[in-house]
């Protein structure tokens, strides 16, 4: 089937969910995307952050080939021989003392909304206040279920299904005054991104996210970092709390945990998961020998190829470059992020949709978020040379829109 026919198809069919861009994608090799037509793109993007080694890595594919033919499922009424190695490989990397698996970030995150109310009931005992009160932030994005909707700030995702889940109060973005003024002993939970993705790549200060633990830990509530894109290297360091000498209570994990595979992870600290006992939570497919496998697999990789170095300095490289392009382009308001997870804030929503779509007509693929904000989130494996080549055509598109802008201006 061509273009025209899936998209044809599709239309007719599909809960209109997504707005798609028009490429039919038919296979991929390291940091190239190629459609139907065996057209190539360079892919900043990497699913939405998941394809961490790119595409068709090939101790991914090997570790995929072998365990379909062994095991792909069993429910959770068994062990495989996994679960239990991938848990030991993310707590050492973050600090962390216990895994919940599951197949999806908004379920991890689900996970921790609930295992923060189960901890304050456990710990407040009957008779004393109620403490159920949830803080999260102003540009959050935590999912597309109840309770990660409740938690995600953006009213167009929330109010077509309101009610949400009660209890949740938004703070302003880095506004420690407003935290303090919201914070007290019915509060069970504040979480949030150590570095926002879809509300435009915004790392949280230093002193909110200093303020945001002394205060959880003067209320006996806990912290909980959405690690969901930020995490497993993308920042240049495993977690991006770790940036930030912050140890969470609950950390939530998925997009490139598994390389491609569904697969997300709840991290948690032995006192939270105390209050967690068999029959209380679980899932049918989270945690899946396949996933697991891959997920090991990825770990290792990622090791063994030093790679959190690797992303620490191309990171650095392609924001150097980045923000090179901000001295040249007026349009360019901000150039902020860590490691290989990057924004470029634009003066319009109509100048980022320009940039998207000229970057892809020239064979690149990035992503506009939260309308002003081109997102880069490029394969861990990306080179020195592929930023040059997206530098070099930004470069061209903005000169082009700036070119624009102005004869449309002089002929208005
Ligand atoms: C920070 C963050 N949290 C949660 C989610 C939800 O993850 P999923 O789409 O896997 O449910 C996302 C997805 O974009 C995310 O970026």
């Amino acid at each position: 089937m061509n273009l025209e026919q899936v998209s044809k198809l599709e239309s007719k069919l599909l809960v209109s969910t997504y707005d798609r861009y028009p490429v039919l994608l038919h296979k991929g090799s390291g940091v190239h995307l190629y459609d139907n037509k065996g057209r190539k793109y360079l892919d900043l993007l990497s699913g939405i952050g998941v394809n961490a080694l790119g595409y068709a890595h090939p101790a991914l594919t090997k570790t995929i080939a072998k365990q379909a033919k062994l095991l792909v499922h069993t429910s959770n009424l068994f062990y495989h021989e996994y679960q239990g190695r991938l848990a030991a490989a993310l707590t050492k990397i973050s600090g962390m003392d216990r895994a919940f698996f599951t197949n999806s970030g908004t379920e991890a995150w689900e996970g921790a909304l609930k295992l923060a109310r189960a901890y304050a009931k456990a710990n407040c005992g009957e008779g004393k206040e109620p403490k159920w009160r949830i803080l999260a932030l102003e540009h959050a994005f935590h999912g597309r279920t109840f309770g990660a909707l409740a938690t995600t700030h953006k009213e167009k995702y929330r109010a077509p299904f309101a009610p949400v889940v009660p209890g949740v109060e938004f703070v302003r973005f880095n506004d420690v005054t407003d935290l303090e003024s919201k914070f007290d002993s019915t509060v069970c939970a504040i979480g949030f991104e150590f570095v926002q993705g879809e509300g435009g790549i915004r790392p949280v200060s230093q002193q909110f996210a200093d303020v945001a633990h002394k205060l959880a830990r003067k209320h006996n509530a806990l912290l909980i970092a959405d690690e969901i894109q930020s995490g497993m290297g993308r920042t240049g360091r495993w977690f991006a709390y770790q940036n930030y000498g912050i140890q969470p209570d609950l950390v939530t994990v998925a997009k490139p945990i598994a390389g491609g595979l569904p697969l997300g992870a709840l991290l948690a600290t032995e006192k939270v998961s105390a209050c967690i006992h068999p029959g209380m939570h679980g899932t049918t497919f989270g945690g899946g020998p396949l996933a697991c496998a891959v997920a090991l697999q990825l770990i290792k990789v990622l090791e063994k190829e030093k790679m959190l170095k690797h992303i620490q300095k191309v990171g650095d490289y392609f924001m150097d470059q980045l923000q090179k392009l901000k001295k040249k382009h007026g349009n360019i308001v901000a150039v902020r992020g860590q490691g290989l997870m990057i924004g470029m804030e634009l003066d319009s929503a109509e100048a980022a949709k320009q940039v998207f779509q000229q970057m892809l007509k020239r064979g690149t693929i990035v992503n506009r978020t939260d309308e002003t904000v081109i997102r880069f989130l490029p394969p861990f494996i990306i080179k020195k040379q592929h930023i040059d080549t997206a530098v070099q055509q930004l470069d061209q598109v903005l000169a082009q829109n700036t070119k624009t802008a102005a004869i449309a201006g002089r002929n208005k």
